[in-house]
């Protein structure tokens, strides 16, 4: 089924904008708003059809469970059980860049569609104050994943919802470039904390809080098998173009997403350059990784050379988006 078309407005975030996309969201429409993270599709959570309707503008597979937004922790307690290591981690991150996915209650008001039927919920209370000011002013859950095509890098601009989704969604808020511009960490806490995605608070900053495991080598024997995100597909940020990762020299007609100062061998004959951070810090390359993906792939090249870029911190969550979009389809 293609989704309906619409046009797609585009406002500049503000209080008149957030009054918009309230009305939108209440009459089960489409938004696409700016987290610190990445910019999500927010729908009302606890419509079906609003939910449904997402999940086709996205092109998305149904059995891919969205993250529930909302304003404060004492939301997210209404929808989930919180256990101590759960109860500890949203004390130290929110509002921020951790989703934690619960034990849902009974009584959880949020669509099936939006769990996929699961028995469990992610939540995230974002700290974005445009984000913020919408689901304050919304009052109920926002279920919003991020505002790309299923399987396409994930958005830090307005710019790109439109390029994705225009058409698609009713209103686009621009509240400019995200600041972080890697998703949220998502951490299971069911029992023990289980790191289910690398994402924008660094392993080290989780650990100083719990004691994790990683989904990868939590058992996995039938009933006993680790919650995992469905969504983290092998090859899930997908750009056009091949990736060639760890790249020390740069070959005839490829492009470069340099790392640092230090250029490879061939890197000034490059038809298209972008370095995610010539001063080598990780927390600027995060932010511009999404973007300069985007931009080289759109130059057409067959092939992306991606120097090295260190697995310390936020690094480790960028070389986890670089294998996937590195990933074979
Ligand atoms: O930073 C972010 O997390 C952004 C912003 C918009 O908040 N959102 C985002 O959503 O990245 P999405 O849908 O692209 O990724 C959410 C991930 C998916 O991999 C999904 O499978 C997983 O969370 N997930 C959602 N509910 C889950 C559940 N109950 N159990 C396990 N994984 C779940
Ligand atoms: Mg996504």
């Amino acid at each position: 089924m293609s989704p309906t078309m619409t046009a797609t407005q585009v406002m500049k975030a503000g209080e008149f904008a957030s009054a918009c996309a309230v009305r939108v969201l209440a009459r089960g429409g489409l938004v696409a708003f700016p987290t610190e993270t990445v910019y999500g599709l927010g729908a009302d959570g606890c419509s079906g059809t609003a939910v449904a309707r997402l999940y086709e503008a996205k092109g998305r597979p149904m059995f891919n469970p969205l993250i529930a937004h909302v304003g404060d922790s004492i939301a997210a307690q209404a929808l989930a059980h919180f256990n101590a290591d759960a109860q500890r981690l949203a004390d130290a991150f929110w509002p921020g860049a951790l989703t934690l996915v619960l034990p849902k209650r009974v009584d959880c008001p949020v669509a099936e569609f939006a769990t996929a039927g699961l028995n469990t919920i992610a939540l995230r209370v974002p700290s974005h104050p445009v984000a913020r000011e919408m689901i304050a002013a919304f009052g109920g859950p926002v279920a919003a994943p991020s505002a790309n095509r299923s399987g396409h890098v994930s958005p830090t601009t307005a710019q790109h919802v439109l390029d994705d989704l225009g058409g698609r969604i009713d209103l686009i808020i621009d509240g400019g470039a995200t600041p972080m511009g890697l998703e949220s960490t998502i951490i299971a806490c069911v029992g023990e904390p289980v790191l289910l995605r690398l994402g924008a608070v660094p392993r080290e900053a989780i650990e100083a809080i719990a004691r994790i495991k990683d989904a990868a080598v939590a058992p996995n024997d039938g009933d006993d098998c680790a919650p995992l995100a469905p969504g983290q597909l092998a090859s899930h940020y997908a750009p056009r173009a091949r990736l060639r990762l760890k790249a020390q020299a740069l070959h005839a007609g490829e492009a470069l997403l340099a790392f640092g100062s230090d250029l490879p061998p061939g890197a000034q004959k490059a038809a298209w350059m972008l370095n995610l951070s010539p001063r080598g810090d990780l927390i600027e390359a995060a932010a511009n990784l999404f973007s300069h993906l985007r931009t080289l792939d759109a130059s057409g090249v067959e092939t992306i050379a991606v120097m090295p870029v260190p697995d310390a911190g936020v690094g480790e969550a960028i070389n986890d988006r670089l294998n996937r979009a590195a990933a074979p389809r």
